[in-house]
């Protein structure tokens, strides 16, 4: 029979992804999402791509009413809950509403897990909860330290979870760590499309090179790596969707909630990811030195070894296909999902 995996945040970045890996892989898909980062205008996008009207619900998933009736209405035998505040710069500003909003989620999730006797929960969590480790690559069992309130509320949300597992042992729990998810699917129909000015560095760069913006700020280049730059561990999106499925087909102990690091064990610099994005768009893209931002290390990348011993994957595609595929979504969808649906690939 097949698994029907609820996907929240599912019409995001990741979560669309994830998406399409799994019903590539045979599972049904139902997605649930409030939209606060994403359009649902990717689900038009999603049928090219997978041939499937995914069912989709806009859901504030801290009404527990609201979340309670979507699993009462669905026979979930998994959710992979991606749905969460995502901007670390926000959350230092905003850490109440940071944490009200993931943790509360979080929480009315696991409530639903546990009444409807659902079976697996794969959790989106993030190297933010590190914070600035001492130990270079990093291993799962660093002490955390996260440095804001989003790595923070990551980390109590893996909390939350282990001790979910605990109490209910029929439920299994993976928390997947992920470092930084680069690139979009090849066809060029789904990608990251941040609402407002990017946080994070490859869509900003995207933006400048396809014109939206006028140049990169390079923040800092006198941390101690080779050129003076910010180093880490890009990955690119397909192969951390694909680590979604891994973590679906190895099934943790009964009460224990397994971490682990989806990155690729080597990190890259800002120079290092423009000058890729430069080839793969062909031309440069404007950039300057501007200051550090607050609460930046030098240099952050994963030891992924366990994921791949445990989970039997690896992070498969190279620098090159990240700035190749992601240029493609770019080019292709200048204004995002708020761009028409693209015919056909560019010629680059
Ligand atoms: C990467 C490098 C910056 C932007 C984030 C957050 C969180 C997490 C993923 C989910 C750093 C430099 C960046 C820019 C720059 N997401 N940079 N100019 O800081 O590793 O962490 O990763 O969990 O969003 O934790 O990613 O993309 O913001 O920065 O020079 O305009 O690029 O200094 O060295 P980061 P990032």
């Amino acid at each position: 029979m097949t698994k029907h995996i609820l996907v929240t945040g599912g019409a995001g970045y990741i979560g669309s992804h994830t998406a399409v890996e799994l019903l590539a892989a045979g599972y049904r898909v139902s997605i649930a999402d409030n939209y606060i980062n994403s359009s649902p205008k990717i689900f038009e996008r999603l049928k090219i791509i997978t041939g499937e009207d995914i069912p989709h619900y806009e859901i504030d998933l801290c009404d527990n009413t609201k979340v309670d009736e979507l699993f009462a209405a669905n026979d979930f035998d998994g959710v992979i809950h991606f749905a969460g505040l995502k901007a670390v710069d926000t959350s230092v500003a905003e850490p109440i509403r940071y944490y009200k909003n993931n943790l509360i989620s979080t929480l009315n999730i696991c409530e639903a897990l546990v009444k409807y006797k659902v079976g697996t929960i794969i959790f989106s969590s993030s190297a933010a909860v590190y914070g600035q480790p001492e130990t270079i690559p990093i291993i799962e069992d660093t002490p955390l330290h996260p440095a804001n309130p989003y790595g923070g509320g990551k980390a109590m949300c893996e909390q939350i979870l282990r001790d979910m597992a605990a109490a209910f042992p029929t439920i299994r729990v993976a928390l997947l760590r992920y470092f930084n998810p680069v690139g979009a699917h090849h066809s060029g129909l789904i990608g990251e499309d941040p609402h407002g000015k990017p946080d994070n560095l490859t869509p900003y760069i995207l933006r400048v090179a396809v014109g939206k913006l006028p140049e990169l700020n390079i923040f800092g280049d006198d941390y101690q790596t080779p050129d003076g730059t910010g180093v880490r561990d890009y990955l690119h999106v397909v192969d951390l969707a694909k680590g979604h499925i891994a973590a679906l087909e190895h099934p943790a102990e009964a009460g224990q909630a397994p971490v682990y690091n989806l990155g690729t064990g080597r990190g890259y610099s800002v120079f290092e990811m423009l000058h890729a994005f430069e080839k793969a768009c062909g031309h440069t893209i404007a950039h300057r030195i501007a200051p550090r931002r607050p609460g930046d290390s030098g240099t952050s990348y994963a030891d992924a070894s366990r994921a791949e011993r445990e989970l039997n994957w690896k992070a498969e595609k190279t620098l090159e296909e990240m700035a190749e595929d992601g240029w493609r979504w770019q080019s292709m969808n200048p204004d995002g999902y708020d761009s028409p649906i693209p015919q056909q690939a560019p010629t680059t």
